[in-house]
């Protein structure tokens, strides 16, 4: 019934049962793979979090582009934690409407961040139900028998539609299968590296198909001597426990440093911090390919850049929450790390904002989050994905024209993947045909967007603009090697092909540009995409290559930034000159 109780039009007081409720969330059914077993105790306890409206999140976004964009007066000058703290605390009335519906249930909300605009509070399974007029009840995995406790809607008094965002878990499901995330190793059998050599590349480097550190520091012009020491970390990112595992990057017989860094100290190691009881057991078997591949490149390509992997657990028990973890969790600190890789995908749009486990407002929250970083001067960086333009083939719900989430968060630096392609015969760097791009559905287009993504559609005639939002954030912004080396579980690892690797490669170049930065008394780069969008012309241009997806041509690569690589992939030297003279 109470789902069927229009909005109030005016403020009402608390008024136990008599209040009105507005739906905050709702779903149909449980998403595929999930079925409903029954209800749980009813004095079972949940920690529920509460999303609460933040003040100033327009001034905020205001102040990011202030600070971010080169030849502005406050380029550079990054917001302490009390600055931002000042734009998303939420307002006294929110505060005290939150807390005195809570208290008339003899409840209390504790702060997750020191602004307070994220909170938990714990409450029985009876309690929530009543609450939040919902039906908690018990969901099943079939494929693990993992089970989790949510519920199909919940609402809350109308009196605090505009002071709570979203609760969670409430409607959100973890994934239950892989199905937001791409095949860890994606096979690929056809690959050879017989064919003609890349001329401007050493022997060693020519004809690779899958590249390894000492190669892409020729590809890309990286240096290969030691940052001088600074004030500077570089952060790698791991979610749902995954970790590194520090006897794959040394101390076994074939360590990756030892084969493909012989030049540096094969006991280089990286640092750990640990967000929402992350792992880091060292068991073998129990670490990540991704946070195995991405600390090898990030150790072997940022010399003497300290690295940090920042494991963060499953104790929200989904990845939308868990990355608002940490990005609150790296707010909290003094100096977060300078440059932040995560190249974790939540998914595309579709299944984000759609019919996935999650809910636009929690990705909305998330790209609010890494404004947040961004406003603390911190360059986060992330891939897009391995569909092309189009949504998850194998599904076939998949859609064409699909962006990857948190890509498409304006706030951050997409990228996307590049390769030599031996079955065709390549000899120069070309786009990978499954690499992500396109243009979202449900983020604005960014002022810094405006020139490059207005001459690529000028210059295809908005062909096909009917079938995406061309006024959307367009991604990627640059792209990279997308096939490398890597060694997991003790063994070459040489037929992955994701941007994860691009995104990887890119924030090692990001986290020795910073170094250089720091090291000569400067701030940071912070968040890089003003920087990127003036100065283009830093990036190696693709003009062929497109990226179909889910049964569309997608896009086609363009003089210029277009949706398939971004401006192209990185030349160190040109980024150097240019943050030199900043
Ligand atoms: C809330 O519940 C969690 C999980 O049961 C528990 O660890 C925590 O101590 C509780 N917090 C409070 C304030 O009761
Ligand atoms: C799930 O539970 C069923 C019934 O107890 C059992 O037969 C099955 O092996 C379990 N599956 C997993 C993956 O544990
Ligand atoms: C790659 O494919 C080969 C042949 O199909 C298979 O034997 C191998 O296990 C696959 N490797 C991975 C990592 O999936
Ligand atoms: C690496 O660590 C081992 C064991 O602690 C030590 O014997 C060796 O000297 C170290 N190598 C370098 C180059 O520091
Ligand atoms: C396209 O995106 C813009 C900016 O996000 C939005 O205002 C507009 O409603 C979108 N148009 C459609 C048809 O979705
Ligand atoms: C766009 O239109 C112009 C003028 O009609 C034409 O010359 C040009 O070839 C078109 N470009 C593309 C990519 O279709
Ligand atoms: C991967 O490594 C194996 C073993 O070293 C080698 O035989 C194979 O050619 C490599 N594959 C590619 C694509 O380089
Ligand atoms: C436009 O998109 C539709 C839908 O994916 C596709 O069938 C069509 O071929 C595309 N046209 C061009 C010119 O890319
Ligand atoms: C991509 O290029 C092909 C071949 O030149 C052309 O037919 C197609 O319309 C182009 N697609 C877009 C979206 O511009």
């Amino acid at each position: 019934m109470l789902k069927h109780l229009t909005r109030a039009l005016v403020f009402a007081p608390f008024a136990g049962v008599h209040s009105k409720f507005v739906i905050l969330g709702r779903r149909d059914n449980a998403p595929p793979g999930f079925s409903l077993i029954g209800s749980p105790p009813a004095d079972e306890v949940l920690t529920l979090r509460l999303a609460l409206a933040q003040s100033n999140i327009q001034g905020l976004q205001d102040a990011v582009y202030d600070i971010s964009t080169p030849g502005g007066p406050r380029y550079g000058q990054y917001l302490t934690q009390a600055e931002v703290d000042d734009y998303v605390v939420p307002s006294a009335e929110t505060l005290d409407r939150v807390n005195t519906w809570l208290a008339a249930s003899n409840l209390m909300a504790s702060p997750l961040t020191s602004a307070g605009d994220w909170v938990k509070v714990n409450m029985t399974v009876a309690q929530a139900n009543t609450l939040l007029a919902a039906d908690f009840s018990t969901f099943q995995i079939a494929a693990t028998n993992q089970t989790v406790i949510r519920t199909l809607s919940y609402s809350i008094p109308s009196a605090l539609q505009n002071s709570i965002h979203w609760i969670h878990p409430t409607i959100s499901f973890p994934d239950s299968n892989s199905l937001a995330a791409p095949p860890r190793i994606n096979n690929i059998s056809s690959v050879t590296s017989a064919h003609p050599p890349t001329v401007y590349l050493s022997a060693d480097c020519q004809g690779l198909s899958n590249w390894n550190p000492a190669c892409l520091q020729e590809l890309y012009e990286i240096p290969s001597t030691p940052a001088k020491p600074a004030a500077n970390v570089f952060g790698v990112s791991g979610f749902q426990n995954d970790f590194s595992n520090k006897r794959d990057l040394r101390v076994y017989i074939l360590t990756f440093l030892e084969i493909y860094r012989p030049d540096i100290n094969p006991n280089t190691t990286f640092n750990f911090l640990s967000v929402d009881q992350g792992i880091n057991n060292q068991l073998p078997g129990g670490a990540g390919q991704d946070g195995n591949s991405n600390i090898q490149y990030a150790i072997a390509l940022a010399t003497g850049v300290p690295v940090t992997f920042i494991s963060t657990g499953t104790l929200p028990n989904d990845l939308i929450t868990e990355m608002l973890d940490q990005a609150n969790y790296l707010l909290s600190l003094e100096q977060p790390p300078q440059t932040l890789l995560n190249t974790a995908l939540v998914g595309v749009e579709s299944f984000v904002f759609g019919g996935g486990g999650f809910s636009q407002q929690m990705a909305i929250s998330l790209c609010n989050a890494y404004a947040q970083l961004a406003a603390r001067g911190v360059s986060l960086i992330v891939q897009t994905d391995i569909f092309g333009a189009g949504g998850i083939p194998a599904l076939p719900s998949c859609m064409p024209f699909d962006p990857p989430f948190p890509a498409t968060c304006p706030f951050v630096t997409a990228v996307g993947g590049t390769e030599f392609d031996a079955n065709q015969n390549e000899l120069e760097e070309t786009p990978s045909k499954s690499s992500g791009g396109g243009f979202s559905s449900h983020f604005a287009r960014p002022r810094y967007q405006d020139t490059a993504v207005s001459a690529y559609l000028a210059a295809t005639n908005n062909t096909n603009s009917t079938a995406f939002n061309v006024s959307g954030r367009a991604v990627p912004d640059l792209s990279a090697i997308s096939m490398v080396d890597f060694i997991f579980e003790q063994r070459v690892f040489n037929l992955s092909h994701t941007p994860q690797f691009s995104a990887a490669i890119f924030a090692s170049v990001v986290a020795l540009l910073t170094n250089e930065r720091i090291a000569a008394g400067k701030p940071g780069l912070g968040f890089l995409n003003p920087l990127i969008y003036q100065h283009g012309n830093a990036f190696k241009d693709f003009t062929t290559g497109s990226n179909p997806g889910c049964n569309s041509p997608g896009f086609n690569a363009t003089s210029g930034w277009d949706p398939v690589s971004g401006f192209g992939s990185p030349s160190y030297s040109k980024l150097q000159k240019i943050i030199q003279d900043l």
